[in-house]
């Protein structure tokens, strides 16, 4: 049997193992099962031993590991480094290698080249845009990366002011890599608002609990039809904070192609095999 595992703490709401086994099932991987395990900060080096040993095959981290699970792994590589975040271990040659698939996935769920047959989706290209980015926790690193090489100008903002500019400083290291202008990333204080932005990411964990609200004023944005108001939350399938911006004309996304696409590249690295994102796997994951 070759077991598979999404780890965090809470767990319970992870869509992680219905994704994944739908996906095992339907490309007849039968002797695979993925389940989900609640873990405490102690257990990690037990998971990373058991990946090392191939007593599992693969793992996706979740709140709040991603960072804390890379001393205890032999390499990270790509948007791994470049964020500080691992959300998949894979064994490479008797190592355990950390990687992020999350960037990847939030770039794809903005990019119509990755576009679902038959579906309707919100894209925007985001070369040369300015970006709104509100929150600097776990996740949003691996959004910061995802707009590094061709945003304008993005913009941070964070109840936290402090942990906005430690997010800056590890953007500004990929900025520098990459030659950009050393500008592009800039924090505002949480309740101002920058200019008017082509995309207004909501990265917090704001709109878990329904009809909670970010308090942070948009009117400015009333009638825009060209915004995208994206939220990484897709369970409510609509928080208050895209309720608000398609009753102001702007576009929204919520998070589901996201989460889609970051489990289809962990899904290929672990089996070699590039699951169809289509209706039916969309469809799978409507909560509402
Ligand atoms: P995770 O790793 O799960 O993302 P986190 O690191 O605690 O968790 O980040 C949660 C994000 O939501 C943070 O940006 C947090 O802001 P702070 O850094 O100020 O805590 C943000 N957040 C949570 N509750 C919030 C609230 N009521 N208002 C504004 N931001 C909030």
């Amino acid at each position: 049997m070759k077991k598979y595992l999404v780890i965090g703490n809470p767990i319970g709401h992870s869509l992680s193992p219905l994704i994944h086994n739908y996906w095992m099932k339907k490309y007849h991987l039968i002797d695979s099962v993925y389940e989900k395990k609640k873990v405490e900060k102690k257990d990690l080096i037990g998971i990373v031993d058991q990946v090392r040993s191939g007593e599992i095959k693969g793992v996706n981290i979740t709140v709040p590991y991603k960072k804390e699970i890379i001393p205890l792994l032999d390499e990270i590589k790509g948007d791994a480094q470049l964020t500080q975040s691992v959300n998949t271990l894979c064994k490479v040659n008797n190592e355990v290698h950390g990687y992020n698939t999350d960037t990847k996935g939030f770039k794809y769920s903005l990019d119509d080249s990755h576009l679902p047959n038959n579906l309707e989706y919100n894209f925007i290209d985001c070369k040369n845009k300015n970006i709104f980015i509100i929150g600097a926790g776990g996740v949003t690193s691996s959004i910061l990366e995802a707009f590094i090489d061709t945003a304008n100008k993005i913009y941070i903002t964070n109840r936290t002011k402090e942990k906005a500019k430690e997010l800056k400083k590890l953007g500004d290291i990929s900025i520098t890599l990459l030659g950009r202008k050393k500008n592009t990333i800039e924090v505002v204080e949480w309740g101002e608002k920058p200019e008017i932005c082509d995309v207004v990411i909501n990265t917090t964990s704001v709109g878990l609990t329904r009809d909670e609200n970010l308090n942070l004023d948009f009117k400015d944005y009333q009638n825009n039809k060209n915004t995208l108001f994206y939220d990484l939350i897709y369970n409510p399938k609509e928080t208050k904070f895209l309720k608000e911006a398609r009753l102001r004309g702007n576009k929204t996304m919520n998070g589901k192609m996201m989460f889609i696409w970051q489990a289809q590249i962990a899904f290929h690295m672990w089996t070699g095999v590039e699951a169809e994102i289509d209706g039916d796997v969309i469809k799978l994951l409507n909560n509402d």
